[in-house]
């Protein structure tokens, strides 16, 4: 593999593209759709800071708003908001190669659908990482915690390329774990999101505030029980025993981090509800189970994200 397009200059693209970047083992590009920014981060390149105790850097990345600039790639990750991912994979044609892989980085369920739509699906991998970031601004990324990556494709086989990928992602700070079970892996980080995302978004608070209130622990209980149940009517199997106990480590592990919809409804933008809780409350009226705290979280952020101009400063 020698060359790899990210799709997307938000905090998790924007950290990957450094990180890859940074080690020089492959040519990175990063495909912004927005002309002004992607100048301005080829000019500048990204910085990436970190809650811990890693130094602070910046990488320079090759950057343009236009696939034909890239050429066939490798890799493509996708990394926008699961609502665009259809309009990020429009136009992807000019990176697909003989050997191309693309990759869903994305939280929520239905976005390597849409990619297996766009660009075939023997070609498409789908991924959730447990790294997490913050955008400080374009091109400034702090990275708030690490976690565990796994891919793997839908179809359950292991290739050559899926190897390749783990070795440069390894190399270049990612550690990444195969998986034959793709499924379970996307679910087991929905309900992580189900658990964090909303609750943080509402309260603003960090994800480290969560398990600090009884309350916090308590809606987050139930919503991560009702999502539990919903996977069990689905027949996936969870990665972890104890899905309370992981959210709640994981939000000590990303204690710092501002969960990407608290992020979004910070700057008064479309969130991922549909794609996290409310994707457990569509599945949840097929199977006639009742998922009330899911409904009332989903409900609650719909009405924020959709009434910013009225809200009280
Ligand atoms: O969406 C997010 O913010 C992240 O997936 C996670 C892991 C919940 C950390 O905030």
């Amino acid at each position: 593999m020698n060359k790899i397009a990210i799709i997307g200059p938000g905090a998790i693209g924007s950290l990957l593209a450094a990180s890859l970047a940074r080690k020089k083992k492959v040519e990175v590009w990063l495909l912004d759709k927005h002309p002004r920014r992607a100048r301005k981060l080829l000019e500048t390149g990204i910085r990436v800071e970190s809650t811990g105790s890693a130094a602070a850097y910046t990488a320079k990345v090759n950057v343009s708003c236009d696939a034909k600039d890239i050429g066939p790639c490798g890799l493509i990750v996708c990394c926008v908001k699961s609502y665009d991912t259809a309009a990020a994979v429009k136009d992807i044609a000019p990176l697909i190669g003989d050997d191309t892989s693309v990759l869903s980085f994305q939280n929520g369920l239905g976005n390597w659908e849409i990619l297996a739509e766009a660009a075939g699906s023997e070609r498409v991998l789908a991924g959730s990482t447990a790294q997490a970031a913050m955008l400080r601004a374009d091109g400034q990324v702090v990275h708030t915690g690490s976690g565990e990556t796994i891919i793997g494709r839908p179809d359950g086989k292991m290739t050559v390329a899926m190897r390749s990928i783990r070795d440069i992602f390894g190399l270049s700070g990612w550690p990444l774990r195969l998986s034959k079970d793709i499924t379970a892996v996307i679910w087991s980080k929905l309900i992580l999101n189900v658990g964090i995302n909303a609750v943080t978004a509402l309260t603003r608070l960090p994800n480290g505030a969560l398990p600090e209130t009884e309350p916090a622990k308590e809606i987050i209980a139930l919503a991560v029980a009702e999502a539990v149940q919903v996977a069990k009517k689905q027949r996936v199997k969870l990665l972890y025993d104890d899905p309370v106990q992981k959210v709640e480590s994981l939000c000590r592990d990303t204690a710092e981090n501002f969960s990407s919809m608290l992020q979004d409804i910070l700057k008064r933008r479309r969130t991922e509800i549909e794609y996290i809780n409310g994707a457990i409350v569509r599945l949840a009226k097929n199977h006639k189970t009742a998922v009330p705290a899911n409904t009332v979280l989903s409900d609650l952020v719909r009405v924020i994200e959709s009434s910013y101009i009225h809200q009280v400063k």
